[in-house]
């Protein structure tokens, strides 16, 4: 039995099934409501509840107060509606965002290889293509465990039905060690998506500084094939930062594309500044930025990695003159 749901300020009505969360119901019929782990713990999905009943759902006490559930917020991602129901989002418009369903795929695992110690690449054959922003992620549903995982897609939509995952494993996690030791070539997986606001802002039509660190990579590198493929002009750098240069993946790739396009430039930096036979940059990747730029107004910045990275980044970014509205941080929190 379905319930209508009605979402305020942009008047979107949709269907939701009984036991459905209003995030996935939302999401599914290509309604955006912002979200980041989609497990009650964030509070990024909270919303209002308007008119009618919900269930709120496993929402954790931090996330949702005990005086915001008696002033009649729920988090999307875990309340269910009991009855037709109206809510209230703060929901910023977003004129380079697509509204794409999301969708379950299947998909049989055709490659899957050490990119570098710590991170396999595995490419999904999907039995139909899917349809995403570069820059956006999708949920794989590992087996045996409850929740799926959060992963990046590195492969640019071009790529059709072959996506491509870049899964660092976190030791003391429990899916990651999993599948770095037990997926293999021809396996099926289930995933879900596409996910996520992160995605290059092309109506600015600004030069776009990317800064990566660790499977960080994923994004940059669907959202530079993606732009350098559909013909941007706009000046694209990568700053790329690794421990060493095993860790470096995917750099004969950028050197060559920084060699093909005139308008794209890669900077590799290893923070490991005991490697006799490097002779690139050396450092963090916001203090070698600043060799680059005298100020970075007027860019857009991207920033995928470790949260120090990207507060070091923005704090430099700042200091150079550009501000929030022109930083973009991608943000996900996934169980490891
Ligand atoms: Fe719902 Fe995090 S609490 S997305």
């Amino acid at each position: 039995m379905g319930y209508k749901l009605e979402i305020e300020p942009t008047g979107d009505v949709v269907e939701v099934q009984e036991g459905q969360t209003i995030l996935d119901a939302a999401l599914r019929q290509g309604v955006y409501l912002p979200h980041a782990c989609n497990h009650g713990l964030c509070g990024t999905c909270k919303v209002e509840v308007l008119e009618g009943e919900v269930d709120l759902g496993d929402a954790s006490p931090f996330a949702l107060m005990d005086v915001e559930r008696e002033e009649g917020y729920c988090l999307a991602c875990t309340a269910r509606a009991l009855e037709d129901v109206a809510i209230e989002a703060d929901i910023d418009e977003d004129c380079d965002a697509r509204s794409i369903p999301v969708k379950d795929f299947m998909g049989t695992v055709i490659e899957s290889k050490m990119l570098t110690p710590r991170i396999l690449g595995v490419w999904i054959e999907l039995d139909e293509k899917i349809d995403f922003q570069a820059g956006q992620y999708i949920n794989l549903h590992v087996p045996g465990f409850d929740e799926p995982r959060a992963f990046s897609l590195a492969n640019q939509p071009s790529t059709q039905k072959i996506i491509e995952l870049n899964i660092g494993i976190i030791p003391d996690g429990e899916a990651t060690p999993w599948i770095h030791k037990n997926l293999k070539v021809g396996d099926r997986y289930k995933i879900s998506g596409p996910f996520g606001r992160f995605f290059v802002k092309r109506s600015a039509q600004k030069p776009m500084i990317f800064f990566a660190g660790g499977s960080g990579l994923s994004s940059p590198k669907s959202m530079i094939l993606d732009e350098l493929e559909n013909g941007c002009t706009k000046p694209i750098t990568l700053f790329h930062g690794a421990r060493n240069q095993e860790e470096l993946y995917y750099a004969d790739m950028f050197k060559k594309l920084d060699e093909e396009y005139e308008n794209f430039r890669y900077i590799p930096v290893l923070s490991n500044n005991e490697d006799e036979n490097w002779s690139g940059e050396v450092g963090f990747t916001n203090e070698v930025a600043k060799k680059f730029y005298d100020k970075f107004e007027g860019n857009k910045a991207y920033l995928c990695g470790p949260p120090m990275m990207s507060e070091a980044c923005i704090t430099t970014l700042m200091q150079g003159r550009l501000f929030e509205k022109d930083i973009h941080i991608e943000k996900f929190f996934s169980k490891a």
